[in-house]
């Protein structure tokens, strides 16, 4: 035992026990993106590394597991969806009609610190829609988010969409006259996480003067857009197209009303502290959080007008988000949430004389009419093979070569009330 090598950091085992709750997660995910609308789709687990190098923002590529084949080819596991996607969508062109919804389930691969909430592989629940600049569809995903974590069982009580705008943003540095936007980013992102002061020291760090870095601290504590509408330029001057910052803001408030009229109303809050790590978004950002911020993000994610062209593909305008199986299962689990892991089967065959050629022959049948069941796979005491249909989570024990059993009458014991009887294959799923 004490030589086998060590489980690798990060990683998880998934025992029948955990894997049955880990499909329980699946499941909703997968029916709530079919419920929206969504096709599924699929892409390596690995790629190659340039695919991620210098267009994901510093963030992921420090975070890669990347390696050299045998053929010299320098590779990465893929640590998140979006830049395969891009690929799938730069490969076909304009045969892919758009837009287009897709969905995937990836398992993704992280060289980060192991810590609550984040491990080096993990599943990501991906929603994308390719193809359209309206605003529809950040409020069909925005919608599919909190309609999958209500089918969880959660309630607008335990969860809160951040909605932010990077274009908000820009226009805001750009009417500031904000000297170096790239150095100011990352601060915006850790602001919640600083002291008191320490976000102006920061920024004044960064180049701004102090009316700059007061001005920039009070945009980012907005919690409505009509307290941003005072700090920005007017929609409109007389002569001039509208202003950068009123677009954004006119976009963000079409987003909240068709939530407002889809009933999520009380799902999403304006939260400008949402900036995002990864470089390539250009529009609305979002994050869900549970309702104390006490984990990390459930889910992320915003519009990437770009990165089909960062890619070197035509343009092609994208949005979508990414929700992490270990954090979305910390919350239900505290929330009690998760369903309790059972092992569920239908039928356990039993034979009395441990009839083995019986056993297969019946089984065969059973499973032709689509009835999953299992059996002894060698001759055993009686008393065994019932323990086995209990361990299997069997409902029903059907004794194939019972006394009373004969053309397709069986003799059988509903497991959970002892109930006892003969019947056909039929009458016996009708009891379970
Ligand atoms: P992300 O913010 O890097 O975005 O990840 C989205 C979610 O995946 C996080 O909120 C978290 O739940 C989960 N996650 C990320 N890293 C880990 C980790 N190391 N361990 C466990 N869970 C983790 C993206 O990946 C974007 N590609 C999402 C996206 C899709 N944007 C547009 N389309």
């Amino acid at each position: 035992m004490k030589d086998i090598p060590q489980q690798p950091k990060g990683t998880r085992d998934f025992y029948p026990v955990d894997m049955r709750v880990q499909n329980h997660i699946f499941t909703v995910w997968r029916k709530a993106a079919l419920k929206f609308g969504y096709e599924e789709y699929e892409g390596p687990s690995f790629e190659h590394l340039e695919l991620y190098t210098g267009k994901s923002g510093e963030e992921i590529v420090s975070q890669l597991y990347n390696f050299t084949d045998k053929g010299g080819r320098n590779l990465a596991l893929r640590p998140e969806m979006t830049p395969t996607l891009a690929r799938l969508v730069i490969q076909k062109g304009g045969e892919l009609k758009k837009p287009f919804k897709w969905f995937s389930i990836p398992r993704l691969f992280r060289y980060e610190r192991a810590q609550k909430g984040r491990l080096r592989e993990f599943f990501q629940l991906n929603l994308d829609i390719i193809g359209t600049e309206s605003i529809g569809a950040e409020a069909d995903l925005l919608a599919s988010i909190a309609n999958m974590l209500f089918d969880f069982g959660l309630t607008d009580d335990d969860f809160s969409i951040g909605v932010s705008s990077r274009k908000l943003l820009a226009a805001f540095l750009e009417e500031l006259n904000a000297p170096d936007k790239n150095a100011i980013y990352p601060l915006l992102d850790r602001r919640l996480k600083m002291a008191n002061g320490e976000f102006e020291t920061a920024l004044l760090s960064a180049g701004l003067n102090e009316e700059q870095a007061k001005k920039l601290n009070y945009f980012m504590g907005c919690v409505s857009l009509e307290e941003v509408k005072n700090l920005t330029a007017p929609a409109q001057n007389a002569s001039t197209a509208p202003s950068e910052s009123s677009v954004a803001i006119r976009e963000l408030e079409e987003l909240f009303s068709l939530l407002t009229d889809s009933g999520f109303a009380n799902c999403v809050k304006l939260d400008l502290s949402v900036v995002r790590g990864l470089a390539y978004y250009t529009g609305i950002v979002f994050e869900v959080f549970d309702k104390n911020k006490s984990m990390r993000a459930i889910a992320g994610g915003g519009r990437y007008d770009n990165l089909t062209e960062i890619l070197g593909g035509q343009k092609v305008a994208g949005v979508g988000f990414g929700m992490g199986d270990v954090v979305l299962a910390d919350l239900l689990r505290e929330k009690n949430l998760l369903p309790q892991s059972r092992a569920d089967l239908p039928i356990y065959l039993t034979s009395f004389n441990s009839n083995m050629n019986l056993l297969f022959k019946t089984a065969a049948e059973f499973r032709k009419a689509g009835v999953a069941c299992s059996h002894p796979l060698a001759p055993a005491k009686f008393g065994k093979q019932l323990e086995q249909a209990n361990s299997c989570g069997a409902k029903a024990v059907v004794f194939a070569d019972g006394e009373k059993s004969q053309n397709g009458i069986f003799e059988y014991k509903i497991l959970a009330s002892g109930e006892q009887g003969i019947g056909t294959l039929e009458d016996i799923l009708r009891l379970l």
